[in-house]
């Protein structure tokens, strides 16, 4: 549980990690390198961890030092990954695909947030087009890929981010060309590809929704080389709308605003001043951005109309700060989430701090109030938690925000980030 003592402007500086989505699919991905892998900008969150020790329950080796880790898959040992960790982190999926180099193996149901329904049949669909046989018997998943699998067309019904990243991990281990259609475009997804072809696959059209992968069978690295992790466009976007719930002046350091374009465009139209400083140079693949942006907010922020879809779209995971946000600006904002059918649990918790939102299917109509009161507010997925925590900081008083465990998954250190701000 975290007191938080609401009310105070933010001002100051805050450092984005490294990006949670990105780290956790590179981790899955360093599997597929036959020589150690150094990856660097790592955010220190629970997920990562947990990432961490499935692999190393697999038999890899594995060294952290500060914000970078070491990835030795020579090691591997094992290919099952059952273990109460596997089943407490959504990307721990992303073995599906990875461990295809290896012929296989036996997996739980990946978990996560709860969002509503995450099914994982777009995942199993593709592998299965590339020539992997998986059978699902009592909750488990076994995936059996000692045949050789072969390069194939995949059309994904949706352009989801998990299937994108097993899709390319298994067509990675595939004889010939992959074409994926329909593919996520997320920055997130973009950074995993560009991983693949650090490794040396062959990756074309990352970022758009068409992408061809040519497998192949062995990759090395130099071992002089690391790679960088991108930094965190969601802890980003989350900083942003903090300062628009608080008021202040936060400069973001190492923000990239080219993954934020939707973000920044929603916050601007609400009223919030967004001024980003682009980066010397070009963005390189695995070499962190030197840009920075500024957020600036003093009035009330004004009610718009949102729709939370995948990228370039406003991202789903900032959906709840947003909603957050919209109780306290000024008129009755509509917000309607296109990626996920259950994503309004903190509804019920904004509603205890004097919010006024009602919900219909997939889409909230909050109409926004001078300002939220403290309360005593649980959590119950990530961004729920992080919402909460935002909203919590704007309300004079003391609240108390529970099931910040969840935030722990995916925001390093936020609570000493926040204390520099105010
Ligand atoms: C990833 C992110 C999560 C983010 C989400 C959307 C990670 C670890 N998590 O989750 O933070 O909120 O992308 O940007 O990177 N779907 C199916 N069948 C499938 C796969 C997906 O029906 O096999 C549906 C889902 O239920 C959902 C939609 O597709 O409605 C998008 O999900 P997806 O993009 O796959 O999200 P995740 O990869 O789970």
């Amino acid at each position: 549980m975290y007191p938080v003592f609401g009310g105070n402007q933010l001002f100051g500086t805050v450092e984005i990690s490294g990006s949670k989505n990105a780290a956790l699919a590179i981790m899955a991905a360093a599997l597929l390198s036959d020589a150690p892998v150094v990856l660097d900008n790592l955010p220190l969150i629970a997920d990562v961890f947990d990432m961490a020790a499935i692999l190393e329950d697999l038999g890899a080796r594995i060294q952290f030092a500060q914000n970078s880790v070491l990835i030795d898959p020579r090691c591997l040992c094992g290919t099952d990954a059952f273990s109460g960790r596997a089943q407490k982190i959504r990307a721990s999926c992303y073995l599906l695909g990875a461990l295809t180099k290896f012929g296989g193996g036996r997996f739980a149901a990946p978990g996560g947030c709860n969002l509503g329904g995450r099914p994982i049949d777009y995942h199993l669909d593709a592998l299965r087009a590339l020539g992997a046989e998986i059978t699902e018997q009592g909750g488990v998943i076994r995936v059996d890929s000692r045949k050789k699998m072969a390069g194939a067309k995949i059309v994904l019904p949706f352009p989801s981010v998990g299937a994108t990243v097993n899709a390319a991990l298994a067509a990675s281990c595939s004889d010939g060309t992959t074409l994926l259609i329909n593919a996520a475009c997320e920055p997130h997804v973009v950074d995993f590809f560009n991983f693949l072809s650090f490794l040396g696959v062959r990756v074309e059209g990352a970022g758009t929704p068409s992408v061809t992968v040519e497998g192949n069978h062995g990759y090395f690295i130099p071992s002089a080389e690391r790679y960088a992790v991108i930094s965190d466009q969601i802890e980003a976007g989350t900083f942003m709308i903090y300062t628009a719930l608080c008021k202040g002046l936060v400069t973001l350091k190492k923000a990239n605003p080219t993954h934020l374009e939707s973000v920044i465009s929603a916050l601007a139209r609400m009223g919030v001043l967004i001024d980003s400083v682009p980066a010397k140079g070009y963005y390189l693949p695995g070499i962190l951005p030197t840009s920075e942006i500024t957020a600036q907010c003093f009035g009330r922020t004004k009610a718009i109309e949102l729709t939370a879809e995948p990228h370039p779209g406003f991202p789903t995971d900032l959906q709840p700060l947003m909603l957050a946000l919209m109780c306290v600006s000024d008129g009755v904002s509509i917000l309607t989430d296109t990626v996920f059918s259950g994503r309004f649990s903190v509804v019920t918790e904004l509603l205890k701090m004097g919010a006024q939102i009602s919900v219909i299917g997939n889409t909230a109509v909050v109409k926004g109030i001078p300002a939220l009161r403290c309360a005593a507010v649980d959590s119950r997925d990530l961004r729920a938690a992080a919402a909460l925590f935002g909203a919590a900081l704007s309300a004079y008083g003391t609240s108390s925000v529970s099931g910040t465990a969840h935030i722990r998954r995916g925001y390093e250190h936020i609570d000493k980030k926040i204390l520099l701000l105010r």
